[in-house]
């Protein structure tokens, strides 16, 4: 198994450092524009290796596609990230340039990959990816509702004074502050509704402090956040590649599902070894549907922009 990331700046890097420390493959190419700086940090985590007993060779690469030929996953994170105040969507005019390059480059080399893309507006550059690479919808996957439904399950922990391993809770649609969805009334702890232990009144600033979730942290830390997001990417990366199966609500490509046609949204999929296999219709309330429409019509209007 051979994994790339494209981009080695705070999320690529952290994606990378994960599934090596998993061994989630023999090989991870790490790939950026800044001369030096990938072969550096896959060199920094290479010396890892000798502490943390893993077996995953890392390599760096100054833009050399050459280097990422046969990957079976490959991981676009590369783009500006959020500073504080900004908005996913103020992204969309660079990032469009540099993701489209970049799928366009690693179906080169790669042409049976799997692709998982971080870049913001992760949605839209999805869509994207799709468009420029023309392969199958399933080997698309947008990462967002990993993320997203890992800091919701964390705030609703911390308000219960809980582990968020106890906690299960997803959250769909965009991966935008507006534009996505927790769903408090399915979120669970042990099997058990959350409804049963948190008034209405919290579980609505659950929702809103989840949403807002990526700000909080640029916010604090000065830019967008790694640590995470890095930990969402490989957590999909591990279905694909150990074929796990897992149901996680990746941004993909829907055809009439969830009333949506022609758009990347977060929805809950089962990913496995050849990318996300089939999406979960979730029976959704009138008011999350609405919710949903209204997320899709936001992620249009983004898509609207990107050039033709
Ligand atoms: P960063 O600035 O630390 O790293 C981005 C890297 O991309 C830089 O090292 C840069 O040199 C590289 N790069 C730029 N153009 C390139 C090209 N054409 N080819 C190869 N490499 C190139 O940014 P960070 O924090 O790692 O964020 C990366 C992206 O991920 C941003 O767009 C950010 O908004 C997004 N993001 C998405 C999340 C999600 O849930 N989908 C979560 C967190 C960040």
């Amino acid at each position: 198994m051979k994994i790339t990331v494209v981009g080695a700046g705070a999320v690529g890097a952290t994606t990378a450092d994960n599934i090596i420390r998993r061994e989630l493959a023999e090989e991870v190419v790490l790939l950026d524009i800044k001369e030096g700086v990938a072969e550096g940090k896959s060199l920094d985590m290479y010396q890892t290796a000798a502490l943390l007993g893993f077996n995953t060779l890392p390599v760096g690469s100054t833009n050399d596609y050459e280097k990422t030929k046969g990957s079976d996953v490959v991981v676009i994170t590369s783009g500006l990230p959020r500073k504080p105040g900004m908005t996913r969507e103020e992204l969309i005019g660079v990032n469009a340039d540099i993701v489209k390059s970049v799928t366009q480059n690693i179906l080169k080399y790669s042409p049976k990959a799997i692709l998982v893309i971080v870049s913001n507006p992760m949605d839209t550059m999805t869509y994207l990816a799709f468009r420029e690479a023309g392969v199958p919808k399933k080997r698309i996957i947008g990462m967002g509702g990993a993320l997203d439904s890992a800091r919701f399950k964390t705030y609703l922990a911390l308000e219960m004074g809980v582990t968020p391993n106890d906690i299960n809770g997803m959250v769909i649609g965009g991966h935008g502050d507006t534009t996505m969805i927790p769903l408090t009334r399915l979120a669970t702890y042990n099997g058990i509704p959350v409804s049963r232990f948190l008034s209405e009144d919290k579980l609505a600033k659950i929702a809103a402090d989840t949403m807002v979730g990526g700000a909080t942290l640029t916010k604090l830390i000065g830019t967008s956040a790694w640590y995470a997001p890095g930990a969402a990417t490989a957590f999909i990366v591990e279905s694909i590649v150990r074929n796990q199966k897992r149901i996680v609500p990746c941004s993909v490509y829907l055809n009439g599902e969830y009333g949506q046609k022609d758009i990347f949204m977060g929805v809950p999929v089962v990913i496995g070894r050849n990318g996300w296999e089939k999406i979960i219709n979730l029976r959704l309330s009138e008011k999350e549907k609405a919710a949903f429409a209204k997320s899709a019509e936001a992620v249009r209007a983004m898509n609207a922009v990107l050039p033709a």
